[in-house]
């Protein structure tokens, strides 16, 4: 019998920690061929990824250009997924997320009459403009989807409340099944200034910051804030990988460097990035997957922005929103740094997202699918 052929597609570095799990899990299985075609709308962040999961693309669109813009990416992901569709000869293309990678994919396997599964479906704000523009992505992409893999329950409302009704899995999010492959007790880090300071006796304050809702004054608002966190407190160490896009680096050459305490480095290696969170006191940022890690390794985050699409560890009480001001920002982290009872209270391991078998639930989702297995698949929290 002919294998069912599966294809995922992605580009940037969250949507790559995200997949290679399923990636994996997806090669493990007899009766499919798991093929992978990344556009490399990140260069140097895609390729890190690979080499710590050792994928092996099947296909490279190399779409990358400097500061590329929307436009830009998602026309050169179209014209590069034509060539990459009749090569595959897909039975379904999987793309995760909110990236305009996730939506070029889609957007291409609906003109070749492709059927999509959407991994990592239903997370929404609300709000058209913030995130921007993943909000538009992951809504465009729910429109085209045949099969939606919603990390949680929350996520699922979502999908019905829109009219969605056929095709949800509730799977948990594939992220914590990575996080179960890279965090090690006796993990080594490749950067040698990161084992020093974390042998020392200070507080480490990881801090991360890219999201283009947050260019310009919401940016600026939030380099400040950091510099007055390190300048005001001895006994923390900010610990900041900084993300390779010009624009945040600009931010932070004018705003950020040269404060004391701020160790300003390159962008890390996925599992020295998950071994550092959870070796670090608190996490500091606007990215979405951390928002999903630290909670499962038991460390508060604060999140740099005016909203979450991630309500889940908000309730659980382990991650709150700080918004984009500069004093608000200091005043919560520094009530975090100083009040043990407000940290113990926000520094418990809750794992909302996932139990490390999303991979397993989508992978059966789509043998279930196509009639490759009997039962439906048992959902996440079910
Ligand atoms: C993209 C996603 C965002 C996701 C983020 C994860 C879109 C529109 N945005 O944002 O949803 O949260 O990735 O990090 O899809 N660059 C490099 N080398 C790299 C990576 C990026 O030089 O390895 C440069 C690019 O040339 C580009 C800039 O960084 O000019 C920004 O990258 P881009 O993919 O356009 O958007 P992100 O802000 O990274
Ligand atoms: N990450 C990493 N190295 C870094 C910074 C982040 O491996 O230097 C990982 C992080 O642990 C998470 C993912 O990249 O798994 C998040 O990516 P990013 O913040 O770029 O995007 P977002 O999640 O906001 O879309």
């Amino acid at each position: 019998m002919e294998k069912l052929r599966i294809r995922s597609v992605f580009g940037t570095r969250p949507e790559a920690i995200k997949m290679a799990p399923l990636v994996k899990e997806l090669s493990s299985r007899a009766g499919i061929q798991s093929l992978c075609c990344v556009t490399a709308q990140h260069r140097q962040m895609l390729d890190s990824v690979l080499e710590v999961f050792h994928i092996q693309p099947d296909r490279d669109l190399d779409i990358m250009t400097p500061r590329q813009t929307l436009s830009s990416i998602t026309s050169r992901c179209l014209l590069g997924m034509d060539a990459a569709i009749e090569a595959l000869k897909p039975d379904m293309i999987l793309v995760h997320g909110d990236t305009s990678t996730t939506f070029a994919g889609a957007l291409s396997a609906f003109y070749h009459q492709v059927p999509v599964g959407h991994v990592e479906a239903g997370l929404r704000t609300y709000d058209k403009y913030s995130p921007f523009p993943e909000e538009m992505n992951r809504k465009l992409v729910s429109a085209i989807a045949d099969l939606y893999f919603c990390p949680t329950a929350n996520n699922r409302e979502n999908l019905l409340r829109e009219g969605i009704s056929q095709g949800i899995f509730v799977t948990g999010n594939t992220v914590i099944d990575a996080l179960h492959t890279t965090v090690r007790e006796d993990h080594r880090f490749s950067n040698e200034k990161l084992d020093r300071l974390l042998y020392g006796e200070k507080k480490i304050l990881l801090v991360t910051c890219h999201r283009r809702e947050n260019y310009g004054e919401p940016m600026r608002n939030i380099m400040l804030a950091l510099r007055q966190i390190a300048e005001e407190d001895p006994d923390v160490e900010l610990v900041y990988p900084v993300h390779l896009s010009p624009v945040v680096r600009e931010a932070v050459d004018k705003y950020l460097r040269g404060a004391p305490r701020v160790h300003l480095i390159d962008p890390l290696p996925a599992d020295d990035m998950h071994n550092l969170m959870a070796r670090s006191y608190l996490v500091l940022t606007d990215s979405g997957g951390l928002q999903e890690e630290a909670p499962a390794l038991g460390k508060p985050v604060l999140v740099m922005r005016r909203e979450t699409e991630r309500p889940e560890a908000v309730a659980a009480g382990t991650v709150k929103l700080c918004g984009v001001v500069q004093d608000d920002i200091v005043t919560m982290a520094q009530r975090l740094i100083h009040d043990r009872q407000a940290y113990e209270e926000m520094a418990h391991a809750v794992n909302p997202y996932g139990d490390g078998r999303a991979c397993v639930r989508i992978a059966d989702a789509i043998e279930w699918h196509f009639g490759l297995r009997t039962e439906r698949p048992e959902e996440f929290g079910a």
